[in-house]
This record gives structure tokens, C-alpha cells and sequence, in this order.
């Protein structure tokens, strides 16, 4: 197998139960869509893990909303024996027979984005009712229960710092540490566009970092791994040697990141280009977030092709920004 040097995300199912707030895809109800076909995701899931080094299985929908969830986990583990594959969901869906199904999956990582544990700010944030809030709470202890049984997936939790949740952090790290979660990650709120509520809740880095370090001392006490945007260089290095640890594909995982630091200043002032790549729609593969910058499709091209054309990208990038960069949100400014 050729070196895997990207790392790439797509949706199991468009659809979402939850109108989170600050999420970009779904202020609005999204429009009717019919859940992917298993020939499809098969194909597209072939494609990626020849391809990638890692695989997000969620983009902008919830993954657990496919109504044939046991048969596409089932192709994701046959497609993804080598890879590092995460499921991101709400958990909101996560029931006996579903917990079953990730327990038993080929699954790298299962993470649940859980911003607070506190109801009503849990309801407040995705739109869910307080009573909700709970049975997910207790979802994902069943969920971590059944995991650390096998040894795999690890359990983690995915937070966004804002205004609203940093102050829950620290009990969002002791239901993390109380239920066998193996790793919590942080992350700041993004918008590609002037977004009024994540305007309002977004936080100042430097003000969070106390709060953040505080909660890493917290879960290290207790062997949870924290990840988070640390400027700190050594805690980068710690974080950087977990993961080597626990991902199936340390090579490629290595390589991507020396891939990243050597691109950092290279690509004519984009942050993003081609990291992750993402599958949209039915099945392009968009080398940026910009829709122009598709490389083909995962069902139809080849890896080669793909490859190749991901190649061009990076080699205009280095001469010049296409015509699309202005005004896009991660090109620097
Ligand atoms: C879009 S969701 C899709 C998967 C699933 N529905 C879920 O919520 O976990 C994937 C991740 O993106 C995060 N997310 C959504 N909008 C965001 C934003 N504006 N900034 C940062 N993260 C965001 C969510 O919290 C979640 O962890
Ligand atoms: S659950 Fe996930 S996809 Fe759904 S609205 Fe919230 S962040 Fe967006």
C-alpha cells in the first residue's frame, strides 16, 4: 500500500434531529434527502481508506440517523481495518442495539459532542429538552461501559469552548473521568461566514488557556487524554506522542503532520487546503471548503487520479491563491 498522507471527512447520513446553534449546516431545517445507499458508501469508503490515514465518519450530519447503521459500521470495518476511523455523533440516538453495533465495530475512536453537562444549557445549546440531556448523559456511560469491555473503540467527548460552556468544563471533566472516557477534546467555535450567535459565544484564547489547563491537570490525574489548541510546545510533543500510540496508522499519522508544519507557510496564505479533504453531496471530494476546488469523485475516480489532482492543487497554491481564496475564511489575512 503507498503512503496515505490525508486525512478526510464524510457524512453517513445528511440528516440531523438537532438545529445545534452554532452549527453551520443546520441553522435552517435541512432540506428532505434520502439516506445514502450501502453501494455508495461502500465504494466511497474503498476510495478513503486507500487514500487516507484517517477518516472522520460525520461532516455536517448525524451518522446515527442511517436507518441500516449495523451493515454500513459492518463496511466501514472491512474498508477500514488500517485506518484511523473516528465516529463523531450526538449520542442522542444511541440506544442498547446501536451501542452494541460501535462496541463491536473496527472503530478507532467513538466521540460524542457533548458541550456541557449541565440540562439546561445542554438544551439551550442544541435545542433538545432538558430530559434529553440526561438519557444522553447516560447513553454514553453505557456506551463507554460497553467499549471498555472489548478494549476498542476508545470513548471520547467533544467540547466546543465558548462564553457559555467554559465555566461547565471542569464538570464536563468529571463526568468525562466518572464514565471512562478515555479522551476529551476541545475546540474553538468556527464560522466560514459574520455568524451573530457564535460571534457572541466565542472566546479569546488566551483568556481560556487557565481554565483549559486546569481540566488537563484534572484528566491526566486520572489517565483521560486531553486535546486541545495548547501553544505550549512540549504539551504539543505529549499530545502528538499519545496519539502516535493509539491510532492504527503511526506512519501515516507522523507524516501528516510533518506534512502540515511544511505546507503551514507555503500554500500562498491558506490554512486549510487539503487538510481534511471532504466527501459532499454525492461523493466529490473537495481538496478546500470552497465547492470549486473539487479533485473527483470517490465512487468513480481512481486513487491515482485523485492523487494526482490533489498534486495540482498543492502545486498552484504554492505559485499562486486561485481566484476563489479571496474573501474565504481560512486564508490568512
Ligand atoms: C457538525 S457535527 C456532525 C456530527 C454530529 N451531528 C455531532 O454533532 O457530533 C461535527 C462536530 O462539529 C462540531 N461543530 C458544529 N458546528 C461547529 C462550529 N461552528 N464550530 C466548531 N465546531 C462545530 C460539533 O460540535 C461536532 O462535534
Ligand atoms: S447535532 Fe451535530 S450536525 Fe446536528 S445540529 Fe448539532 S452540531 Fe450540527
Amino acid at each position: 500500500m503507498s503512503l496515505r498522507l490525508f486525512e478526510a471527512r464524510m457524512d453517513l447520513d445528511l440528516r440531523c434531529n438537532y438545529r445545534c446553534r452554532y452549527c453551520l449546516g443546520h441553522g435552517e431545517p435541512s432540506a428532505p434527502v434520502e439516506p445514502y445507499s450501502l453501494d455508495y458508501l461502500a465504494k466511497a469508503f474503498a476510495t478513503l481508506g486507500e487514500l487516507c490515514w484517517s477518516v472522520y465518519l460525520s461532516c455536517a450530519g448525524e451518522p446515527l440517523m442511517h436507518p441500516r447503521l449495523p451493515e454500513v459500521i459492518g463496511a466501514a470495518n472491512r474498508a477500514f481495518a488500517l485506518t484511523d476511523t473516528s465516529l463523531v455523533t450526538n449520542g442522542s440516538l444511541l440506544n442498547e442495539a446501536r451501542i452494541g453495533v460501535l462496541a463491536a465495530s473496527a472503530l478507532t475512536h467513538v466521540f460524542v459532542s457533548l458541550d456541557t453537562v449541565d440540562p439546561g444549557l445542554y438544551s439551550h445549546l442544541c435545542g433538545a429538552t432538558p430530559k434529553s440531556a440526561a438519557r444522553v448523559l447516560l447513553q454514553i456511560q453505557a456506551l463507554a461501559r460497553a467499549c471498555e469491555r472489548r478494549g476498542a473503540p476508545r470513548v471520547g467527548l467533544i467540547a466546543i469552548a465558548m462564553r457559555s460552556t467554559l465555566p461547565h468544563l471542569e464538570a464536563l471533566a468529571r463526568f468525562a473521568v466518572d464514565s471512562g472516557i478515555r479522551v476529551v477534546r476541545v475546540h474553538w467555535l468556527i464560522a466560514d461566514r459574520p455568524h451573530p450567535f457564535i460571534d457572541a459565544e466565542r472566546v479569546d484564547p488566551g483568556s481560556a488557556l487557565p481554565v483549559l489547563r486546569r481540566v488537563q491537570r484534572l484528566l491526566a490525574a486520572h489517565g483521560v487524554a486531553f486535546e486541545y489548541p495548547d501553544p505550549d510546545l512540549l504539551n504539543k510533543a505529549r499530545a502528538t506522542l499519545a496519539r502516535v500510540r493509539a491510532t492504527p496508522a503511526p506512519v501515516g499519522y507522523v507524516l501528516y503532520q510533518a506534512k502540515k508544519l511544511w505546507q503551514r507557510r507555503r500554500l500562498c496564505g491558506c490554512r486549510a487546503a487539503g487538510r481534511p479533504l471532504t466527501v459532499v453531496g454525492d461523493g466529490e471530494l473537495l481538496f478546500c471548503s470552497h465547492p470549486a476546488h473539487s479533485v473527483g469523485n470517490v465512487t468513480t475516480s481512481s486513487v491515482a487520479e485523485l492523487r494526482a489532482r490533489i498534486a495540482q492543487k498543492i502545486d498552484h497554491l504554492r505559485v499562486q491563491p486561485f481566484a476563489e481564496c479571496r474573501g474565504c475564511g481560512f486564508a490568512a489575512a
